[in-house]
């Protein structure tokens, strides 16, 4: 099985990119037969979700915005309860429906934080798009409309997701090797 180092851990080749467009192209027709005449507002959670939200917006097939914001509430393997705000909101969200493009829902509180925000700021319904979920992990109450894999409560890197700032560059998804 192909293994990969980034920085001072092993990885194994998890899931291949195969599978991964596979999901994306389904996330994308299900977004584009619920959302036809919403005129949705895509936000992109940056660092992590560049590359899933580049994949999928190019299979969505709806009139829409897309715009980003940058969160950060990771540091190393570890998420923290902190989430900090790096680069802010600049659409009028109001009445809008939104669509939050995320790589992966851990704890659930990124998405749970962002959620109540935007719907302070009364966007009109506010969903979120995530590649990977981690059931296991979860410990909010929110309902996530799209998701492309459920996985096990390990630590991933790849396809955008990194470990301490390395890894995102990966076309496929490895699990790391405790
Ligand atoms: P949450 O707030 O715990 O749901 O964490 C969400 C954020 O943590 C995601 O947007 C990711 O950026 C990051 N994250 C969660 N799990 C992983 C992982 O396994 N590898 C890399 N980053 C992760
Ligand atoms: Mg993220």
């Amino acid at each position: 099985m192909k293994q990969i180092k980034v920085k001072d851990k092993e990885f194994s080749l998890f899931i291949e990119k195969e599978e991964i467009q596979e999901a994306v192209k389904e996330v994308a027709r299900e977004i584009s037969e619920d959302l036809k005449d919403k005129n949705p507002l895509f936000l992109v959670v940056l660092n992590g979700a560049f590359i899933f939200a580049a994949d999928l917006l190019r299979h969505v097939e709806v009139d829409c915005n897309v715009s980003f914001v940058k969160l950060s509430s990771y540091a190393g393997t570890q998420t923290t309860s902190i989430v900090r705000e790096i680069i802010g909101l600049d659409e009028v969200v109001k009445g809008r429906t939104v669509v939050i493009i995320e790589d992966i829902v851990d704890t659930g509180i990124t998405m749970d934080n962002m959620i109540r925000n935007l719907k302070h700021l009364e966007a009109d319904d506010v969903q979120v798009a995530t590649l990977l979920f981690k059931p296991e992990a979860f410990q909010k109450e929110f309902s996530i409309k799209y998701i492309g894999i459920e996985i096990p409560n390990d630590f991933i890197v790849g396809y955008g997701l990194d470990y301490d700032g390395y890894g995102r560059n990966h076309p496929d998804i490895y699990k790391i090797i405790e």
